[in-house]
């Protein structure tokens, strides 16, 4: 669970993780929804770099995993989600041969899609992300930056598009090699799936959730209290 971020696009404040839903550390929601499922046996968190012994605590203070039999490991992150994610894999203990990377920033992803995803990859499907149709059309534009118009260079049909979310699930074995090869290219995939596809291994695409959302922006914070004050409901 990538949680090393610092949420520069939520504003000013603790890193991401660690801020309070309804009173609970995000990474602590996320935790907990994935011990949920009994796909799950370990969950090795990735801490802020410099704050791996905070995450600890917070982790126990709450009693992340609760009386699920599921283990909470916490090691400190990197600099990018990619280093961060690299450095999750190298704590996994031998004998592990899938894994779901799941961004703490997604807290509230419904068990039932932690679910689907291990069960494809139980399947056999090497890799494997949760993901929704697209509600806007979509734009390919050259860049431009300081707010000048930007001309539009092509419209993706729609109804082939997908947004991404997680977890997405591995073997871990072609996880690992495609971490390997971006390590040694550098490039700059946005998830895990992205650098498998680089591989050439078949990536598939298994039903997402709207509550599996990303808090990125601060009107996902409030998306977010509202999600949780109609579970309590
Ligand atoms: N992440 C990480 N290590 C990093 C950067 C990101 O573990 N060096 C994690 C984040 O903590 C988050 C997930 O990757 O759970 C998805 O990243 P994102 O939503 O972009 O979070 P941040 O990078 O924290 O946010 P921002 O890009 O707005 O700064
Ligand atoms: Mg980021």
């Amino acid at each position: 669970m990538p949680a090393a971020g610092r949420g520069l696009r939520l504003g000013p404040g603790a890193p991401k993780a660690l801020r309070a839903l309804s009173g609970t550390p995000m990474l602590v929601h996320a935790v907990r929804a994935m011990a949920r499922s009994r796909a799950v046996s370990l969950v090795v968190v990735v801490a802020p770099p410099d704050g791996a012994d905070e995450v600890r605590r917070l982790l126990d203070e709450h009693n992340a995993a609760g009386e699920t039999a599921t283990d909470v490991v916490v090691v400190p992150g990197g600099e990018t989600r990619q280093d961060s994610v690299r450095l999750g894999l190298a704590a996994l203990p031998d004998g592990v041969d899938s894994v779901l990377v799941h961004d703490a920033a997604r807290p509230l992803v419904p068990v039932e899609t932690v679910e689907a995803v291990a069960a494809a990859v139980r399947e056999g499907a090497p890799a494997v992300v949760p993901a929704l149709p697209v509600p806007d059309t979509v734009k390919e534009v050259q860049v431009r930056t300081g707010g000048e118009p930007e001309p539009v260079t092509g419209t993706p049909e729609r109804s082939r598009l997908r947004a991404v979310q997680t977890p997405q699930g591995f073997e871990l074995k072609v996880l690992a090699a495609a971490h390997a090869q971006v390590a040694r290219e550098g490039d700059g995939a946005t998830d895990d799936a992205g650098m498998v596809e680089r591989l050439g291994v078949e990536v598939v695409v298994v039903p997402g959730h709207d509550e599996a959302f990303k808090v990125t922006r601060p009107l996902d914070l409030v998306l977010a209290e509202a999600v949780l004050a109609r579970r309590r409901a």
